[in-house]
This record gives structure tokens, C-alpha cells and sequence, in this order.
């Protein structure tokens, strides 16, 4: 959540922020704003609303060849101009851009005013521009160390000081700061995005660590100003993979992408000699993972949803008990971590917060815990004792469809090495490797019929509250389809065990509402198709997602069918549909797709 940017070299630095926040837009869009430190100073230009909006009004006179810039997701006030970032001290010699939260703030803040400090935002972020103003260090280093030592909370942040105008001084405590290194200029940011353009050699910086990042170089120390000699990698990196393409929004060009992002997760995993699955990140030998008594899988969001997803596969395949649990729960209720248990965290960005911090209680109290995890080196990554890598590609769009599919490819790989080290007998093993490899194809059978989905959705969008319904294998399916529906077409999308209709939600059933099902070819067919037949009785709308082969009788519903794979593995089929439809819905009402009202992508805060 939110965007930090930063140059320092020979160009102008406006352009470059502008287009840096550009590509972090999807980090947060109520605010934004941008700081140059020229011949006369820093100037400032910040405002509510969007990146352009931003660009449109900045001052003809806005030059300065070290800047910073932010992307704002409120925290702590409002979304206007007087809170957007960055923020400066009194005399507007110190901007400051921070991610995360100051947990001491209101503390700050008093002390500050007490001190005859006139603060003009709401926010947490316009301490540290005053700190960083009040310290007596001879050093911007040392200014921000003092600013950072009073400070308690989680930050990203980047302080520019008309006093030392060669550099940006940057730290690092729980909020992602990577530093790229051009010719004779370097480039701050809060994610690979804003980078890629100008440079793949980047350093990324720890918890603890700041930086001093001028034209010619960086250096790294950590807050007691001990060097930690940090050096830069080259990495691989496809630029125009950060791109939309020909594609109206990233989330159509995500959707589209599931064939190929499926491969990739594959790709080099499978064994159809052992009918099993080649994970060497997890980290564990046959002995340690046959001693595994339990799974317990955690995730926020559709990365939980994908989580259920994922624990029925290893209860179905290993017969080990698993379940999934909402990551941002977990630590509240003071878990029992068991040393037989496998602790799973599942995660796009591997920087979602509570997810991160489950992580953290797992490990301080002596339990394992393996990432599934797109993003390499990120910080769910690198706390895990081990884990899969997702492959899926750079993933923009809040609303996450190729990363999830990749979760649960993920899942069924690790369900299939833990299943062959127990009792999934080799041949069940070659029969779901065989269903893997068809998998990419089929994803692309069901994007295919895009247009049908669309008209659909179409219906669907004007009905102002609906119900997703499935079982067992089809309820994560439906929660997910749920949360895709609501997240962006704004519409009330409730999902339930369509077991639970009669115990009390039948009750909203009525021609306004509609229902999606999710009804595999499984051993539940029957009893889901009944439980249709009560919705129809009660003239209640029925968009059925099933398999082609599924006896539906008499019942008036819209159907759509997708393939067939293995039973185990039908989840993901079903669900790429209701990315569909959600998506659809939300383009006939004309809303900002890759940007949803509230949201934004990677939730760094609590
Ligand atoms: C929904 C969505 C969110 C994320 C959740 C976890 O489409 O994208 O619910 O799944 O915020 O994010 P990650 O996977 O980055 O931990």
C-alpha cells in the first residue's frame, strides 16, 4: 500500500517521479504528490485524486535533479491535498515520503504541538519531517536516525534536506525500499515497477537498514551507522512484462496470461518417472516431510480463499489433516504451534502485513513455515524456512487471477510430494501429473469463451446483491467468485455452503437475487443440483458453472460448462469463469478495474 519514488542523477527529476508513480499507481490512488530540491530549494506539489491529475497541475517551474514522490492509500486522515505526501517541516527545508505506520504518532504529534509545532495534515508521516527538522546531527544520516530512533511502527521512507543537496536518505523497517542503480544517476522505489525502466541492477534494502543514495553511488548502514556494505545485483527481468499491452486494463491482460503463468509453475516440477512432484525450495528430505502431522495454510483474502483451495487437495491426496485460517486472525488468538505441523503462508506479494507477521509468531515460537510466494526475494520469502516460487509474472491489477491460479498450482504440487512420500500410490500420482499438463490448455479452453462470459456478466451486474454457492471442493470456489464480484463491481456478492441455503439464507432468494453455483461432475452432483431446484422453486436466478457431462434436468438456469480434468483438480477450472463474469460486470457498469474504490494492491498495514 502506497508508492514511494525517488531520483538523483543529471535529468530533471519531475518527469521521472511522475512516471514512476505512474507504475505504482495500483499501490494507492486517493493522493499523490511529488518534492524537487533545485537551486532555490524543495518545492513541493501534492493533491487528492490521481497521478494525471497531479502531473496536469505541477508548476511550470518545478526543476530540481533530486526528487521524491509518493502514491498515497490513506492511513491516517483523509484523502486530500494537506494530507497527500510528501511532508515537510516548518520551514519547508525537510520532505519526507513514508509507507507504513507510525504506531506512536498521536504521541508524536502532542509532543510536537507542545513544543509549538503547528502540524497542517492528519497524518502520521509529517512527525518525521519535523523530527528529522529538529535534529542537531551534522548529517542528514544522523538527522534520520534520530527521527527514526523515537519512532515505533512499521516505515519505507525517503527524506530529502535542502541542507544536503547531493542526496536522498532512505530506511527501511517492514515497508519495501529497493534502490536501482543507473549511469551516473540512482532511482529509489517501493517496488520493481517504477524501476524497471531505467535499471535491473537493484539492491534491496532490509529491516534496520537505511541508505544514502546520491548521483554516483549508494551506501548502506544500518541505524547505528555501521556500514552493512551492501552491493547490487543484476536481475532478470522482462520490462514490458509491467506493461498492459494491447489490453484495456492489467487485469484482463493477467486473466489472458493464466495458459502461460500455469506452465511456468509447472515447468521443471513434475516427475512422471515417480509420478510426483519436484520441490527442492521446500527444504525437507522424505524423513522430515513424513513426520509432518498437519498443514495449516494462511493467507489473506483470495490468497485464504485459494488457501481452503489448497488444503482439501492435501487432505485428498497426502489423507494429512490441513486447513486454511485468514492470516489476519491468526495471531490474535494466541496459535498452539505444533512441531509436527507444516505452517504454509500463501502470498502474491509476500509483503502483505498480517501475513508477514503470522510468519513471525510461527517462527518465534519454533514452528516451520514454507512460502508459496510470486514475488522473489520479498519479505514473506526470505522469512520462510523454504517454499515454492509461483512464477506467474509481475501481477498489477489489485484483484489477483493468474497469481491465484499459480496458488493453487503450487498446492497441488505440494500435495502431490506429500502424498508420494505417504500412501498416493504411483499410479494416482501420473494421473494427476497428467492432469496438470493438461491444465494450460484447458485454462485457455475457458478463456476462450470470453464473449458468452461477457454477456452474462452483463445480466448479472444489474442485480444489486447475489449469492456464489458450492461444496466441499466448490465452496472455496464460490468464496472466491464472491470476493472477485464484490471487490469490482461493487455489487454484494455473498458466498455460502450451498448445503446452508435452508438454515437460513433461502430467506433472501427472489427474482432480484441472483445465484451462482458451483456444481462439479463429483459425488455431490445430485444433492447440489436439489438444492438448485429450491432456488428455482423460489424464482430465484441461477448462473450454474459445471462440467458438460452434469444432468442439470428441468432446471431454468444459465449454464456454463467448463472441462473436465481430474476431480482433485476441477477447483481451478471453475473458477477462472467467475473471474470472467466479475470482470465483465464491472466493465458494463464503467468501473476503474485495476483500481477499486478503497483498495489497493499489497496490504502493508494492519
Ligand atoms: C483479491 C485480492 C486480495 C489479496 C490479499 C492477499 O483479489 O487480491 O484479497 O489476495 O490482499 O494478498 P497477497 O496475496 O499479496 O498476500
Amino acid at each position: 500500500m502506497c508508492g514511494i519514488v525517488g531520483y538523483v542523477g543529471g535529468q530533471q527529476a519531475a518527469p521521472l517521479l511522475l512516471e514512476g508513480l505512474t507504475r505504482l499507481e495500483h499501490r494507492g490512488y486517493d493522493s499523490s504528490g511529488v518534492a524537487v530540491l533545485g537551486s532555490s530549494g524543495i518545492k513541493v506539489a501534492k493533491q487528492a485524486g490521481r497521478v494525471r491529475d497531479l502531473a496536469d497541475g505541477l508548476p511550470k517551474r518545478f526543476g530540481g535533479k533530486v526528487g521524491i514522490g509518493h502514491t498515497r492509500w490513506a492511513t491516517h486522515g483523509p484523502a486530500n491535498d494537506a494530507n497527500a505526501h510528501p511532508h515537510t517541516d516548518a520551514k519547508g527545508d525537510v520532505a519526507v515520503v513514508h509507507n507504513g505506520i507510525i504506531d506512536n504518532a498521536a504521541a508524536l504529534r502532542r509532543q510536537l504541538t507542545d513544543d509549538g509545532v503547528d502540524l497542517v495534515s492528519d497524518t502520521d508521516t509529517e512527525v518525521i519531517a519535523h523530527l528529522v527538522a529538529h535534529s542537531e546531527a551534522d548529517s542528514l544520516e544522523g538527522r534520520v536516525r534520530d527521527a527514526l530512533a523515537v519512532i515505533d511502527g512499521t516505515y519505507g521512507v525517503a527524506v530529502m534536506h535542502a541542507d544536503f543537496p547531493d542526496r536522498i536518505v532512505v530506511a527501511r523497517n517492514g515497508s519495501p525500499l529497493i534502490i536501482g542503480v543507473g549511469e551516473r544517476e540512482m532511482h529509489v522505489a517501493s517496488d520493481l515497477a517504477a524501476l524497471v525502466r531505467y535499471t535491473t541492477t537493484i539492491a534491496h534494502l532490509d529491516d534496520g537498514e537505511m541508505a544514502t543514495v546520491t548521483a554516483s553511488g549508494f551506501t548502506t548502514y544500518k541505524q547505528d551507522l555501521s556500514s552493512t556494505h551492501k552491493q547490487a545485483t543484476t536481475i532478470d527481468v522482462d520490462p514490458d512484462a509491467y506493461d498492459a499491452g494491447d489490453h484495456e486494463s492489467y487485469m484482463h491482460k493477467e486473466i489472458r496470461e493464466q495458459p502461460e503463468a500455469a506452465e511456468r509453475v509447472l515447468r521443471g516440477r513434475l516427475d512422471e518417472r515417480f509420478g510426483t512432484a519436484h520441490l527442492g525450495g521446500l527444504n525437507m528430505d522424505a524423513r522430515e516431510t513424513r513426520a509432518i502431522r498437519r498443514v495449516k495454510i494462511l493467507g489473506c483474502g483470495s490468497a485464504y480463499y485459494v488457501g481452503q483451495m489448497g488444503a482439501g487437495l492435501v487432505e485428498e491426496l497426502a489423507r494429512i489433516p490441513a486447513d486454511a485460517e485468514a492470516a489476519s486472525e491468526f495471531r490474535y488468538r494466541n496459535p498452539i504451534i505444533e512441531p509436527d505441523t507444516l505452517y504454509v503462508a500463501v502470498s502474491q506479494s509476500g509483503e502483505t502485513i498480517d501475513t508477514l507477521l503470522a510468519v513471525q509468531e510461527i517462527r518465534r515460537k519454533g514452528g516451520r513455515v514454507i512460502g508459496l510466494v510470486n514475488v522473489v526475494g520479498s519479505a514473506i520469502a526470505r522469512e520462510c524456512d523454504g517454499g515454492i516460487y509461483l512464477h506467474a509474472g509481475p501481477e498489477v491489477a489489485v484483484a489477483s487471477t493468474k497469481a491465484l491460479t499459480n496458488m493453487f498450482l503450487g498446492f497441488a504440487l505440494l500435495a502431490l510430494q506429500l502424498g508420494r512420500v505417504r500412501d498416493l500410490s504411483v499410479a494416482d500420482g501420473k494421473r494427476l501429473i497428467a492432469g496438470l499438463t493438461r491444465l494450460p490448455d484447458q485454462i485457455g479452453q475457458v478463456l476462450a469463451r470470453e464473449d458468452t462470459l461477457a454477456e452474462i456478466a452483463a445480466g448479472l451486474a444489474e442485480a444489486e446483491s447475489l449469492f456464489f454457492v458450492g461444496r466441499v471442493r466448490g465452496f472455496p470456489v464460490a468464496r472466491e467468485g464472491a470476493q472477485k464480484f464484490k471487490e469490482i463491481s461493487y455489487r454484494h456478492a455473498e458466498a455460502y455452503q450451498t448445503s446452508e441455503l435452508k438454515h437460513g439464507p433461502l430467506a433472501l432468494i427472489s427474482p432480484e437475487v441472483p445465484t451462482v453455483a458451483v456444481v462439479p461432475h463429483d459425488e455431490l452432483t445430485d444433492r447440489n443440483v436439489a438444492a438448485l431446484h429450491e432456488i428455482a422453486a423460489r424464482r430465484g436466478p441461477l448462473v450454474v458453472v459445471t462440467h458438460e457431462d452434469v444432468d442439470l434436468g428441468e432446471l431454468e438456469a444459465v449454464r456454463i460448462d467448463v472441462p473436465r480434468n481430474e476431480v482433485e483438480l476441477d477447483p481451478i477450472l471453475l473458477t477462472l469463469p467467475l473471474q470472467l463474469l466479475a470482470y465483465h460486470a464491472a466493465t458494463h457498469l464503467g468501473h476503474d478495474i485495476d483500481k477499486p474504490r478503497n483498495l489497493a494492491k499489497s496490504v502493508t498495514v494492519e
